[in-house]
């Protein structure tokens, strides 16, 4: 959620920071603001809204530094406000970025006031600063005070201090929330995502849980929870610059679109050797050994396991449940049935999702994590890893990722399947061999940017539509709905169809638009029969089927093809027509495609 950017040392802070967050902006957009020291004097800018707007004001100022602080917010405590925007300042002298949420707040707010500090926000964050002033009376040493301050705070943060009193340093800390460490020349630098800093360093130590750091220009002084001073491994990440610019599109999320052959074919080739066997996390043994999984995930991702039990199931007989990772941990889940949990995120620093595996592990499940991070926190701490290669994935809606969950997800139900002998190598080859064929089928649904503009028009005047799948299209259905109204806003509901008749066909009046997702499987007349009966009451039936079953369904206001295809890949086509519909709906509303209203990309709170 928040991002935070810190630097210090030679080049001009202002512009680093602002360059930093430009790369954090999808945690959060709410609103930013910058720090700066210099010599004795702090400066800090704040604006409300996106990033632009501090961008702007900082253009009218000829201020600079050699250290600094920023940030971009994803509101949690408090309004979107500017006093509410970070930094927050104390006492002229102490200023605080902070990502997360400092559970105890109250209690420190109350004793705080008693001592006369002036609380001018209503984040929990501003405690911090006041912490800090109140702890520099009595510790006179950088790592002391920081520990002193941190031994007063409970809750999820990653946070990144200035006070004049050290201004040779920056003061950070993390627990639960992502933080890493750039090492650049003479410069060092802080931030939530790695990707913050790729233009000035690949040189990166990422701090574990409870680690605080003192950062200067030279390099950095890491303490771990228990205050022993400890040497993190620097790892030289990949995240190059240029992967992250629009390239000709006219948003993030049209390109991640139009990218997802490449998604699919590099994960295929990440997960498998030519002939099908799994070549990333697991070997052969392994796989056997996996007789129960939990799925964990949130948002897309949570949809892209729903979509895999289907698979599982089916392809290696092996039972699966899908958490809602947020749900999880929560309701004394019993495990006694299962043998690993798959934790799938494409960020790898989703906290629900994070504190869900750590829960699994506490069990005693083995873990793995399905992540398109690399280093991110989740892959650090699962017992294996199953890469995604979606490559960076800017806009906030999902999809990409999502395809590449999907690849790396059909890959390991065939290679589960082929090891446990529920499917036999020749059945296991022919399915690698029909996955080898999506990148070029799903290449060929971009045509419906043209096909589908007729529908987004009419859609972006609708206020409610349902979206209807059965099998392994149920979840996609749900990822359409979840699609349509995260980026246009208009309320969308995905149902099972067979589903439709104990209860939400009560929903139905005329014109209602019913988006229906068909496959040509076993189960295609049951599904148009559920059609036929939303039709009669007046439903609007917008069709995506496969191209032999199309002309089964002769009352839909809109039929699109799609190409036919074997059931697995089903999922895969009919995802891609789903995410362009939203993305035009929302194009034709005018609404903010890449950073749509009140959502983060990658949430690290609870
Ligand atoms: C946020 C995003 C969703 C995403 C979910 C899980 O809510 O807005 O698009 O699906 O987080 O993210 P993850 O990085 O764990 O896959």
């Amino acid at each position: 959620m928040c991002g935070i950017v810190g630097h210090i040392g030679t080049g001009d802070s202002a512009d680093i920071l602002l360059e930093g967050l430009k790369r954090l902006e999808y945690r959060g957009y709410d609103s930013s603001g910058i720090a700066l020291l210099n010599g004795d004097s702090i400066f800090v800018e704040k604006a409300v809204g996106k990033l632009k707007n501090l961008t702007d004001k900082m253009a009218q100022h000829t201020v600079s530094g050699t250290s600094g602080i920023g940030h971009t917010r994803w509101a949690t405590h408090g309004g979107v406000t500017h006093l509410n925007a970070h930094p927050h300042t104390s006492s002229d002298n102490v200023v605080v970025v902070h990502n997360g949420i400092i559970e105890n707040y109250r209690e420190l707010r109350e004793t705080l006031s008693a001592q006369g500090y002036h609380f001018v926000s209503d984040t929990d964050s501003e405690v911090i600063g006041h912490l800090v002033v109140e702890k520099l009376k009595t510790y006179d040493k950088p790592a002391a005070l920081l520990r002193a301050v941190l031994e007063e705070l409970d809750g999820a943060y990653a946070l990144a201090i200035i006070t004049k009193d050290f201004p040779d340093c920056l003061l950070v800390a993390r627990n639960a929330s992502p933080l890493a460490i750039g090492v650049g020349e003479d410069a060092c630098f802080v931030a939530s995502d790695a990707m913050a800093m790729s233009e000035q360093t690949r040189r990166v130590i990422y701090l574990k849980d409870n680690d605080y750091a003192i950062i200067r220009q030279e390099g950095a002084e890491i303490y771990d929870g228990d205050h022993n001073l400890v040497n993190r491994e620097e790892v030289i990440v990949a995240a190059s610059p240029g992967l992250v610019s629009k390239g000709g599109y006219r948003h993030f999320m049209e390109k991640e679109i139009h990218e997802q052959p490449d998604a699919i074919t590099h994960t295929l080739a990440a997960m498998t050797d030519d002939a099908g066997a799994l070549t990333a996390g697991l070997t052969d043994e392994q796989l056997q050994q996996i007789k129960g999984i939990v799925f964990l995930a949130a948002g897309t991702s949570n949809y892209a396991g729903q979509v895999a039990r289907y698979w599982i199931e089916r392809l290696a007989g092996v039972p699966v449940n899908v958490e809602v990772a947020s749900e999880y941990r929560y309701r004394a889940p019993v495990s006694s049935h299962l043998t690993h949990a798959i934790a799938i995120s494409q960020s790898g620093e989703s906290l629900d999702t994070l504190m869900a595996m750590r829960y699994a592990q506490e069990q005693g499940l083995s873990t793995i994590g399905l992540v398109n991070v690399d280093h991110s926190t989740i892959a650090r701490e699962a017992d294996a890893i199953l890469p995604t290669r979606a490559g960076p994935e800017i806009g906030v809606a999902s999809t990409k990722a999502f395809i590449a969950q999907l690849t790396a997800l059909l890959a390991l139900a065939i290679a589960i399947g082929r090891a446990n002998g529920a499917l036999s190598p020749d059945e296991a080859s022919a399915l690698h061999e029909e996955m080898k064929s999506l990148p070029s089928m799903v290449g060929k649904t971009f045509s419906l940017f043209d096909e589908l503009r007729p529908v987004a028009h009419d859609l972006a005047r609708v206020s409610s539509c349902l979206f209807l799948g059965r099998d392994s299209l149920f979840p996609i259905a749900l990822e359409g709905a979840l699609k349509l109204k995260e980026l246009s806003y208009v309320h969308a509901e995905g149902f099972a169809a067979g589903e439709m008749k104990h209860g939400p066909i009560a929903l139905i009046e005329d014109g209602l638009p019913v988006i229906s997702l068909l496959g040509s499987d076993a189960l295609a007349p049951k599904v148009i029969s559920n059609l036929k009966e939303a039709q009669a009451r007046g439903a609007t039936i917008i069709l995506f089927a496969a191209e032999s079953v199309a002309d089964d369904v002769d009352f839909a206001t809109h039929t699109c093809r799609l190409p036919d295809c074997g059931e697995y890949l089903m999922p895969f086509i009919t995802t891609l027509p789903m995410q362009i519909l939203a993305y035009l709906t929302a194009s034709e509303k005018g609404t903010d495609v890449d950073q749509p209203r009140n959502l983060a990309k990658s949430v690290t709170v609870e």
